[in-house]
This record gives C-alpha cells, structure tokens and sequence, in this order.
C-alpha cells in the first residue's frame, strides 16, 4: 500500500523543551490509545484526526509527550499489533498525511510524539509471510515432531493461550508467541534488522521524535529453540529466563537501534524507549509514582479515574486473549504497555483480558458515547460515566483530573524533580517519607490516619490532610506532598 503526503518536508520538532537527547529521562508521556481516544469520523472507532483535535487538551493536562498506539495497515487481529504494512495508515485510524498533520500539530503545542513499534512479529497479512520462500527465511518454520510431524517443534505456549505453533497446508510450523495471525519474525536473518532500521527512518523522516517497542524484551529466542519442560509458562514470565524473552541477544538490537537513532540527521534527540512494565495508578499512587525521580508513563483515561469496566458483554469483546483462553498476563514485562498488569497478576483488572480498559474516553455530556465521537463506541460504555468526563471534571477541585493536573503543573515547575536526587526521610511505621528537589512526599500505606510533625507545608495531596500545632494528619492512603 503506497500513501501519499501532500507536505513536502519532516514536521517541525516540538519547540521550548529545550532539554536536548535526554528529553524522556524525566518526561511525563501519556498513552494514546489511538481506537479508544477520540472518534473523528462517527463510525465508533478513535481515529488520529480525532487525537490531533484533542491534543491541546493533552497539553494542558500537562504532559511532554504522546505514544501513540499502533495505527499502522492491519487486519487488526490484536488491536493493530499486527501489522501488515509498517509505513500505511489503516484506514480505521485514517491516512497518512492524518499522521502527518498530528505529529505537526503536536510539535506546534511543544509535544512530542513517539510511536509503538512491533518488531518481535507482523500480521500473517504481511507480504513477507504470504511469500511461502520469504516466509520461511523471516520467520521462524520448523518441522514438527511425532512420526508425520503432527506435533509442535516444542512445548511453548502462546502469551495468549495454546500452543505458540501453528501447522501450515505445507506441513511445517511456524511460531507465533502471540496470537496464530502474529508469526514471529527470524531476528537472525539481516533482512529483518535492515528493514526495521528502514521503518524507523520512515517516521523518523516524517518527524517522530521517538520509539515504543513493543515486546521490547522478545525477539530473539534461545539457539535451538528449547523445550522449557513444564506447563503454565504465562505465570513464569519475570520470574524466570524463557528461551524466548529476555535473552541476551535482544541488547545488540536495541545499542543498534540507538546508534541510528543517536546519528540521526541534526541529532534532534529522537529516542528508542523500551517501556519497563507499569500499570494504571490511581489515588495515593499516582502522586507517588509523580515524585520519583524518571519518567512517568499515563495511559489515557487514568487521569479521570476511569474504572475497569468488569460487565463487557462476551459478544463486545475483541481481545485475542480472550477468545484463545489465555490471560494477557504472559504479555506483562519488561517492553509491555501500561494497560498490561504487572507480572503474577491478572491484566485488564477483574479477569485477566484487556477490553475493559480499552473502552473508549468519555469527554463530555450525560450518555454514551459521552463526546468520544459523532456516532457511537466500539466497545459499549457504562451508563453512569457522566460525572467522570472531562467536562464534568474540569474545575473541581476534588476531581481526579485537577489532581494530575495540579501534580503535572508541579512536576514540571519544580526543577530537577523529574531526575534529580532522592533520600529517605525518617517517618512513622508504615510511612514512607522522602526528599527530591523542592519537596518532601509522604506515603501513609496503612488504612488509617496516621499523626507526625508536619514536614512543611502541604502543597498537594491525594486526600484532605490536616495540619494542627505543627502536626500533620496524614488520612489513610495517601500521598502528600510538602514544600520544604
Ligand atoms: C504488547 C502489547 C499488547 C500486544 C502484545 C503483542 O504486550 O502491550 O497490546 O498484544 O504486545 O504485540
């Protein structure tokens, strides 16, 4: 698929940051997911017009950067993390010169823009694997075993459920870590690293500022691709070396990866970022998370305190995970996104599968689809979501919302708070008390108040905290934070 681009040149890169190669160390970058943020066309589905409309509100949220989601030519059969063309727009999410004209517009707001990249597999959709030759050099094909090969090569288990083999008309096997549309790609043929560094240079060219890659941790697998010898592989991921993650392999793909990205044209400083596992704060945490020193990822919606919806009816639900039987879980580590669970704990909340918290963003108004769109949602929305969007939120001071945006606004005024020094101050049992520059942050973790001499001042806090004779009550749950 070939698009064209009306603009003749890269977009302008985000002006003011100022803060040169290093810019994500302390960034706050907010996850788009681009089907779920805004809906510009009515046919229920987000698309990227509709994230370029909403980006002021993004940058008055407070945030140096966006990740967009995949948006890429996909027959979507894990949410665009199957893709069959690297440098198309699918048409669900528009075209190119939509990606293009995003990316301007950000820059022009002063954000960044980073998008994911899927390099550990493509869609079976993909030119390469309908090619039975090419197939078979940039994938991973083997014979099965058993007397006529009726068995997999070897005893991995998909990420979402069942074998991570599937048999071919031709006989042999190919692997897919993910779902059967996902076949993992053969990193040890240099056709495939060359036209990753090309897909990069494509949206690098096009102004991107930077890579989310996805299943950053995967890639290469084991030399022989070994058995691992025992069953529920999903729950063993972090826990354990699997011969298909985290070997040590993947780390000359990613130093090459910088190396392109550190001698890239004016060296604008564009960044690969591996995104180490996080999950959606709420409350005390998100205060927490904001006082330590590195970046902060958000994934849209978090901002609103938008629950987990936990009722999905089976017949809305799209997860690949969910029809394989599987739980997202496996997908969880280091390279995973920030709607995935932390390792050992059900993904996408009550049962482990990830639609709940792809339901799309309610924005204004009483009833669904809540402004998401002109037309309706992909997936159903709560009745009840009204209190909760944006326009309902925006100038109470009690709301979730004005909390992020309060704490981004501080973030960001308080110098050296994104990755300077911290030091643990003395505090009660089941407090947490530390320094970073300009202030103090206090962590009751335990269910009730909890009384100590008042730090400082209370400049922000998840929860009302009162301060009496230069003693502070800290409610139970909470993060404070304190000028000092
Ligand atoms: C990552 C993504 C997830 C996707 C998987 C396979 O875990 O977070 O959404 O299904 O990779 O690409």
């Amino acid at each position: 698929m070939t698009q064209e681009l009306t603009s003749p040149s890269p977009a302008p890169q985000a002006p003011g940051t100022g803060r040169g190669p290093g810019w994500w160390r302390d960034a706050v970058i907010y996850q788009v997911y681009v089907r779920s943020f805004a809906d510009s066309d009515g046919d229920g589905i987000g698309d990227l017009r509709g994230a370029r409309e909403r980006l002021p509100y993004l940058r008055d949220l407070g945030v140096d950067a966006v990740w967009l989601t995949p948006f890429y030519a996909s027959p979507q059969a894990d949410g665009g993390y199957d893709v069959a063309d690297y440098r198309a727009v699918d048409p669900l999410f528009g075209t190119l010169q939509d990606a293009d004209d995003l990316i301007r517009a950000a820059h022009d707001l002063g954000l960044r823009v980073i998008v994911d990249i899927v390099p550990n597999h493509t869609s079976d959709r993909h030119p390469w694997f309908q090619d039975p030759v090419l197939a078979r050099q940039r994938y991973l094909f083997r014979p099965g075993k058993g007397e006529s090969g009726e068995l997999p090569p070897n005893d991995w288990e998909s990420v979402f459920g069942g074998p991570a083999w599937t048999r071919t008309d031709h006989g042999d096997w190919y692997l897919h870590l993910f779902a059967p549309e996902q076949p993992d790609l053969n990193w040890d043929n240099p056709e495939v690293h060359a036209e990753f560094e090309a897909i990069m240079r494509f949206w690098l060219d096009l102004g991107v500022d930077g890579f989310r890659v996805d299943v950053a941790h995967g890639m290469i697998k084991a030399p022989g691709l070994p058995d691992i010898g025992h069953g529920a592989q999903a729950q063993l991921i972090g826990a354990q070396v699997l011969p298909f993650f985290d070997q040590d392999g993947v780390h000359a793909i990613h130093r090459a990866w910088r190396r392109l990205l550190d001698g890239y044209g004016d060296a604008r400083g564009k960044q690969v970022i591996g995104v180490a596992e996080a999950w959606a704060p709420t409350g005390a945490a998100t205060l927490l998370m904001l006082a330590l020193p590195g970046s902060a990822y958000l994934y849209q919606g978090e901002e609103l305190g938008l629950p987990e919806v936990t009722d999905l009816p089976d017949e809305a639900r799209q997860d690949p995970a969910f029809f394989r039987g599987g739980r997202a879980t496996g997908a969880a580590g280091p390279g995973t996104d920030t709607e995935s669970a932390p390792d050992g704990v059900a993904a996408g909340g009550q049962d482990g599968f990830r639609d709940g918290c792809r339901v799309p963003l309610p924005w204004s108004g009483e009833l669904p689809p809540y402004g998401f769109g002109p037309g309706g949602s992909w997936l159903p929305q709560p009745a009840g979501w009204g209190g909760l969007t944006v326009a309902a939120q925006t100038g109470d001071p009690a709301s979730t919302l004005e909390l992020y945006r309060a704490a981004l606004e501080l973030r960001r005024r308080l110098p050296g708070l994104g990755d300077g020094p911290m030091s643990w101050a003395p505090a009660p049992d089941g407090v947490l008390a530390f320094t970073r520059p300009g202030l103090l942050c206090t962590v009751n973790t335990l269910g009730h108040d909890v009384g100590l001499p008042a730090p400082g001042t209370p400049l922000l806090s998840s929860a009302p905290v009162t301060v009496d004779d230069a003693t502070a009550q800290l409610p139970g749950d909470s993060c404070t934070w304190w000028a000092i």
